[in-house]
């Protein structure tokens, strides 16, 4: 059963008794998902499934001698993640819905090795502590993963229900999966789809954690616009920006930054940042920080000189001014493909001579908009209509190699009733806010 709320006394005498454990965002600056976020999402995800099993693994521990010289930056599955709030290697949720009896709901984790620990840090077992920070009454022993899932996949509650699998990549390449899936008389589904939906609608503890992800990024990029100036280079924006936003709580980067001066502004996604920056280029700066496991995407384009050029600003112009028509556009019902259409068309319509022969929306080369969330580009079907709480971006650019001249502006929104609120609105966004800042640069 997943509904009994631990009492919120208990779980502060479970945290404070521990300080040590971190196996749920605890002491992170984003701070744990609230237990009744994450019951409600496991409650939403079971009523979705109807009849069936589904099984959701966390990720692998990455090995120190193969990939990476330490394994200090463990970053859980995001299903995982946002139905257990958990960050625990190798562990296992299993969700049983039943058409007429109570849903069951089990955790599986790896019980704690002392040995271990003294390594990495003390782990979370199976337990009181883990139901209090999940809400999952029924925790258990990883070791008993396997069995168990095979028998509830192939028990007679099951008979005539679906198998939930995330059919993804990963699950290709895990036997496990496979051979359960061949193994079982039930017909495996794929979860992606059910879980998708959900996650493309954000719940206020989401919400929360994007508005600060873009707010810091927000904050990152004024720290870039201070420092670049002719003779800077590429990486020091980069360093700028990004220790703003691990200084103001991010505790990754939502994607590589990319910088990109002159000629690299027109690679959509440079991530060299070695070039020095010279008077009279512009400087793309496509940079996001990761806040609580949610992302934040945002470009501006600056010039190195604190001022546009004419035949720059009236790049940049239009490339504003299709931003602004695309937001305008933002509604419940109407979807990304048609924003897509109606910035492609104004950009046309707009463009005048300033790219002749032909007009401007030939440069810009790729699409306007990705769901934002989890992942910078998230899950999540592109034909939904849009609906409140959805985030995505609104990115059109220009790029013009032959000129070395790249625009791209690049904001996150988040849908509303009625239209949208700009979440990125804390980075300066029009010619004469970006030049402000600039000018005000020591
Ligand atoms: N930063 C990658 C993108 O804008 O899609
Ligand atoms: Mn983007
Ligand atoms: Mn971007």
């Amino acid at each position: 059963m997943d509904g009994l709320m631990p009492r919120a006394a208990l779980v502060l005498a479970l945290l404070a008794s521990t300080p040590t454990l971190a196996p749920a965002q605890v002491g992170s600056p984003a701070g744990p998902v609230p237990v009744e976020y994450l019951a409600a999402r496991r409650a939403d995800l079971l009523k979705r499934m109807g009849n069936g099993v589904a099984v959701i693994r966390s990720s692998e521990k990455r090995s120190i001698e193969g990939d990476y010289p330490q394994d200090s930056d463990y970053r859980e599955n995001n299903d995982f993640f946002y139905l257990t709030g958990l960050e625990t290697p190798s562990s296992w949720l299993v969700l049983i819905a039943r058409d007429t009896l109570p849903p069951q709901v089990y955790l599986y984790l790896p019980a704690r090795d002392s040995m271990a620990e003294r390594w990495t840090g003390a782990r979370l077992g199976p337990g009181a502590e883990a139901t209090a920070l999940t809400g999952i009454e029924d925790t258990r022993a990883a070791d008993l993963a396997e069995r168990q899932i095979r028998s509830f996949v192939r028990s007679r509650t099951l008979q005539g229900g679906t198998f939930y699998l995330l059919l993804g990549k990963e699950a290709e390449r895990d036997t496990f999966f496979q051979q359960l899936a061949l193994g079982t008389g039930a017909g495996v589904s794929d979860l992606r789809p059910l879980l998708d939906a959900m996650r493309l609608v954000k719940d206020s503890d989401e919400m929360r954690r994007m508005r600060m992800a873009a707010e810091i990024s927000a904050k990152g990029h004024v720290a870039a616009m201070r420092v670049a100036r002719p003779g800077a280079w590429e990486y020091q924006l980069e360093g700028a920006a990004e220790g703003t936003f691990r200084s103001l709580g991010a505790e990754r980067l939502a994607y590589p930054s990319i910088v990109g001066t002159g000629i690299n502004a027109t690679t959509l996604h440079y991530d060299r940042s070695r070039s020095q920056l010279q008077a009279g280029e512009l400087v793309v700066m496509d940079m996001g920080a990761e806040y609580g496991f949610y992302a934040a995407d945002i470009t501006r384009t600056i010039p190195v000189s604190g001022k546009f050029s004419p035949r720059q600003l009236q790049i940049y112009n239009l490339v504003l001014a299709t931003q602004q028509a695309a937001l305008d556009s933002i509604k419940p019902g109407i979807t990304l493909g048609r924003l897509g259409q109606i910035a492609r068309e104004y950009m046309k319509e707009h463009s005048g001579d300033l790219c002749a022969p032909g007009t401007c929306d030939r440069y810009f080369i790729h699409g306007l908009s990705h769901w934002l969330g989890m992942d910078v580009h998230d899950v999540g079907n592109y034909a939904t209509p849009l609906a409140p709480n959805m985030v995505f971006t609104v990115e059109p650019g220009i790029y013009i190699p032959e000129e070395k001249l790249g625009v791209r502006i690049e904001d996150d929104v988040v849908v509303t009733a009625t239209g949208y609120e700009l979440l990125s609105a804390g980075a300066p966004r029009t010619a004469a806010e970006v030049e402000k800042v600039m000018g005000a640069r020591k």
